[in-house]
């Protein structure tokens, strides 16, 4: 169960209003020109005005899942899974409200914003039309001219690879008035040429790759990672960030992407795994944990967790250090981040302990 609180701005007396769900809650969008809000939860989504009085609650889910079915399949072998909506992001282009949980192997839906039970599921190809992951995923929204553009970060979960895209795509979502599509901007099987990039299929299964938290920051967009050190040191985890030039038509293929290093640390004790991160005012907040077990990824509670602060001018100056190190970018069939992991270490400033 949890609460969403609303503080009232603009109120001479402060006024909470809170509503509380017998489900578990995600993600949350506010709509203010419509005054409503949108939550995702746990096989639910709802809709509340920003009083938070009830207005609409769509139920999906649980569902069956088994790593080898597919959108159209009932999947009887499967167990029942809760489709957690942890993906909500407003689409003001087509206004709709996109939702993606983790059943059917993260399949998404357009709703209409005055009633989210009004919805239809979005299709594609094979598999860019996925974007909940049982682990980790994340979308940057661009609209682009005419075209509604997602960024879309999916973790592996371990399903079979017919239904796992790349970890890092940019996708185009087009809609007609009957029918909606999620597809890879750039899909050219014949020279190889996707608007994608994965981990190199023999390591995907093993590496670890979670991501946190994305943020568009002076037309490039950044993604926080826990990532381990390299192919070979599997219990090495560290905090990574990744930069994107945000220009579509100029990098339809994503090379521009490079990657560095943070560094949290208390003292020499590396705080060496990102539990949240937030960019605000170019300043980029990081909430790091200590690794009790790299191997399930146990945050270690007893070291407390740290917060560390570095401006974004700093880490943009060293991206391009990155960048001024190799002038070429890499040819694209080989740009999978195991590849060209290039490592500039960056230590961020130690703000304060809790
Ligand atoms: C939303 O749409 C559903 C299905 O069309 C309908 O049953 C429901 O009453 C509508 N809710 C509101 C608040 O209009
Ligand atoms: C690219 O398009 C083909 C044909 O439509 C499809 O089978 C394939 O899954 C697509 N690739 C990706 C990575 O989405």
């Amino acid at each position: 169960m949890l609460m969403v609180l609303l503080l009232c701005a603009g109120c001479s007396s402060l006024e909470i209003a809170n509503y509380s769900s017998s489900t578990h809650l995600h993600s949350v969008v506010i709509n203010k020109p419509r005054g409503l809000i949108y939550i995702g939860g746990s096989n639910a989504l709802l809709q509340l005005d920003t009083d938070l009085n009830h207005i609409e609650t769509l139920n999906r889910g649980p569902f069956h899942y088994a790593s080898t079915c597919g959108l159209n399949d009932s999947c009887p072998e499967g167990t029942l899974k809760d489709n957690e909506f942890k993906i909500l992001e407003l689409i003001q282009g087509k206004n709709y409200l996109l939702a993606c949980g983790t059943s059917y192997q993260g399949i998404c839906s357009f709703h209409s914003l005055s009633n989210i039970s009004n919805y239809i599921i979005i299709g594609g190809d094979t598999k860019s039309q996925f974007v909940g992951s049982r682990k980790s995923s994340l979308v940057h929204y661009l609209p682009f001219g005419e075209k509604d553009l997602l960024y879309v970060f999916q973790e592996y979960d371990g399903r079979d690879f017919a239904f796992s895209p790349q970890v890092m795509s940019l996708r185009e979502l087009a809609t007609t008035s009957t029918a909606s599509t999620m597809k890879l901007l750039v899909n050219n099987t014949i020279v190889s040429q996707f608007s994608a990039f994965d981990i190199m299929w023999k390591y995907k299964q093993e590496y670890f790759m979670q991501f946190v938290y994305t943020f568009e920051y002076e037309k490039h967009l950044y993604i926080v990672m826990n990532q381990q050190k390299d192919v070979a040191t599997k219990d090495s985890i560290r905090i990574k960030i990744g930069r994107l030039c945000l220009a579509p038509d100029k990098d339809s293929l994503l090379r521009s992407y490079a990657e560095i290093e943070l560094e949290c640390k208390k003292g020499d004790t590396p705080y060496s795994f990102a539990s949240s991160a937030s960019m605000l005012n170019g300043t980029l907040f990081i909430s790091a944990s200590r690794l009790q077990d790299s191997d399930d990824k146990k945050v270690d509670q007893t070291a407390g967790s740290l917060l560390c602060a570095e401006s974004m001018d700093m880490v943009t100056s060293a991206f391009t250090e990155v960048y001024s190190m190799c002038l070429l970018y890499p040819d694209p069939k080989k740009a999978s981040m195991v590849d060209w992991n290039r490592n500039k270490n960056l230590s961020c400033r130690q703000d304060s302990v809790s």
